[in-house]
């Protein structure tokens, strides 16, 4: 009965889209999923409110408050569909060792047998919009085209804002240009007469990578990076494995990177500009840092945002590495967010927002936890992120939160005041600093600097990190996450850490200055358990100590793991931070350090297949220097 009706339905692709493939493809996709329609999005300004209006009269989205908060919305989704699913999301290789250890895998005949029946209708009663976007600026010979299949309206207006999304993607994607096919359903088919939920989600969930054929496939969810397929499953598991399969070609490439990075540009006084990418996995402060504001005394210093969660880097013809934001929009952890700790994001948030999960105020405002900071006082009433009354007393009794803990804001980068002119060059910009921070209330001191490129990767694979709510599962558990891209790595981890030490060994080989490496920890505990570091704007601090060694003048002090700032290395103007305290975030406790290089070691058996011979070699010479 649904082969006629198929058949019926037209694919009826607009007049400019003249791929082949892609055309086939969509058919295809349609006749497995069985959609009532297809809406071939065109990006524009009129689609993206039409579709708004549609997410209101559906009961999806909450228009706010236009005298508050113009042209902006609030979704509030199902409690089960909150987070990022690690423990569903699967790297199909053909073979198991590319995948590696850190993983979930399945063969790929096994996988499209398992998606199979669950595809097959998926779309039923829905709508199917064929979001057409380029990671990259439009056309760039850096950037990456991708069609996201969707039956979520919601995913298709977060793709508009969140990546370069619209018709001109078909201009150059041309009569065969290649792109990535996303296709996504939300899992929830509707029979005929079937009344609609305002979020619709499946308990099953398959987030689903085939790195050999580029394909993602994902299954059961609305919810950020496992539905807004540009972000997590191809700029990073996708296109790590782009980056890296472009050293292995006959071109003699260096191939790419794709990172859990954001990238900011900082100017001293002299108006010297520097840039730094810096990898913090979920949660752990990249949006943060990336619009930063510099505290009273570092007058004349400026920091301007490229990207704030993804950086694809290359090789330059001037040998030194350049860096892309791949997005053009923040979907961004809004719990926190206030006027002291990052104005710049707040000011963003103004308007033409899509907020997710946070709570609801009387006047048809937004709230979350954190902006009390902001008005010296809890609201007396608010609908929480559940859709339930929320009031201080409720929250004192209950513990009840207002806002999701991992609720977010969708905007523009446009939206952002601090934005660097040169966020959109396709040439990108040149790297001057890596840094690599994980969330540790113990043992990880405030700043180091790796001595040298081996040090440097060492240090960023054995990172460590306190889980956080960004994905689902247990919150405050420490583990191994290398690089900040444990949940996103497309391929065998190792193999990963042997390409960042081919790609710094040929660059050193060929003359180039790399960028130098920091590992930094805003998160150490007092006896108290609160944070003894300022963190935020005052972070400033620590990246002028960054900025200043790699105009070579600053100083610091060597210890086990590489170099550290004394107490009188920085500055301290405008704060009160004694070298006591300063002593607690950056003290080397030898146990602790015993228990963590036990961990790493673990690690490194874990990682045994591939794994470069520098690594237990530098495991070998921190060891070393402990015993002395
Ligand atoms: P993803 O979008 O999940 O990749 O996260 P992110 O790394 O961009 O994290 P974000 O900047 O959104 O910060 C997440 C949480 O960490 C927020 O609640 C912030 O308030 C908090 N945070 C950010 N920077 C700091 C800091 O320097 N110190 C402390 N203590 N908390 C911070
Ligand atoms: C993260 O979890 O690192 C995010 C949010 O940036 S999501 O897009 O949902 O992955
Ligand atoms: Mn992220």
């Amino acid at each position: 009965m649904n082969a006629p009706t198929m058949q019926g339905l037209a694919i009826q692709a607009p007049s400019y889209v003249k791929n082949a493939k892609l055309i086939a493809w969509v058919a295809d996709m349609a006749a497995l999923c069985k959609p009532e329609a297809i809406h071939w999005c065109d990006g524009s300004k009129e689609e993206y409110d039409r579709l708004c209006q549609q997410l209101v009269d559906a009961g999806t989205f909450k228009k706010l408050n236009p005298a508050k908060r113009p042209n902006s919305f609030l979704a509030l989704s199902d409690p089960s569909d909150v987070a990022r699913v690690e423990d569903r999301t699967f790297i199909c290789s053909e073979k198991k060792e590319n995948a590696g250890p850190t993983n979930n895998w399945m063969a790929p005949a096994d996988m499209r047998a398992t998606l199979q029946p669950l595809f097959d209708g998926c779309m039923k009663g829905r709508t199917m919009y064929v979001v057409p976007f380029s990671m990259g600026p439009l056309g760039s010979p850096i950037a990456h085209i991708g069609i996201e299949l969707s039956d979520s309206p919601y995913v298709a207006v977060n793709m508009r804002i969140m990546t370069r999304m619209g018709k001109a993607v078909y201009g150059v994607l041309g009569t065969d240009g290649e792109f990535v096919p996303c296709v996504h359903t939300v899992g929830a088919p509707l029979e005929a007469g079937q009344q609609d939920v305002a979020w619709p989600c499946n308990k099953t969930k398959y987030i689903v990578h085939y790195p050999e054929t580029r394909e993602i496939w994902s299954y059961g969810s609305g919810y950020g990076g496992n539905a807004l397929l540009g972000k997590k499953c191809f700029a990073l598991r996708i296109a790590s494995n782009m980056g890296r399969a472009d050293s292995q070609g006959p071109s003699g490439s260096l191939g790419w990177l794709a990172e859990h990075m954001l990238i900011l540009g900082v100017t001293n006084p002299q108006g010297k500009k520097y840039h730094v990418a810096a990898a913090f996995p979920s949660a752990c402060g990249k949006t943060n840092f990336s619009m930063l504001v510099p505290p009273a005394g570092f007058d004349g210093w400026k920091v301007t945002t490229i990207g704030d969660d993804i950086a694809w880097i290359k090789p330059g013809k001037d040998g030194r590495l350049h860096a892309i934001n791949p997005e053009a929009g923040y979907f961004g952890v809004a719990p926190g967010t206030n006027m002291l700790t990052n104005p710049n994001c707040m000011d963003s948030l103004d308007h033409d927002v899509i907020f997710t999960n946070v709570a609801l105020t009387d006047d048809g405002d937004v709230w979350w936890e954190g902006m009390e900071q902001d008005t010296g006082a809890l609201p007396s009433h608010l609908i929480d992120w559940q859709g339930r009354d929320w009031t201080p007393q409720i929250a004192k009794e209950t513990g009840a939160k207002a806002a999701h803990p991992n609720s977010r804001f969708t905007v523009a980068a446009t939206n952002n005041p601090a934005l660097d002119d040169a966020w959109d060059d396709p040439k990108g910009v040149p790297i001057d600093a890596f840094i690599f921070g994980g969330r540790r209330s113990t043992t990880v001191p405030l700043v180091t600097e790796a001595r040298n490129w081996v040090e440097g990767v060492y240090m960023a694979a054995t990172m460590g990190s306190e889980t956080t709510a960004a994905a689902a599962g247990q919150q405050g558990v420490v583990r191994r996450d290398p690089f900040a891209m444990l949940p996103f790595m497309g391929y065998n981890m190792s193999d990963y850490f042997q390409h960042w030490l081919d790609l710094g060994r040929k660059l050193e080989a060929s003359g180039a200055k790399l960028p130098k490496i920091y590992t930094t920890n805003w998160f150490r505990k007092g006896a108290d358990g609160k944070f003894v570091w300022p963190g935020y704007g005052e972070n400033m601090r620590v990246l002028k100590w960054m900025i200043d060694r790699v105009e070579g003048k600053a100083s610091g002090t060597e210890h086990i793991t590489g170099v550290s700032p004394r107490y009188e290395d920085l500055n301290w103007t405008g704060l009160e931070f004694s070298a006591e305290q300063f002593a607690t975030v950056t003290s080397i406790d030898k146990a602790a350090w015993q228990a963590e290089l036990k961990l790493h070691a673990e690690l490194f058996q874990q990682l045994a297949h591939h794994l470069p011979k520098e690594l237990p070699e530098t495991k070998a010479a921190i060891e070393q220097r402990l015993a002395a």
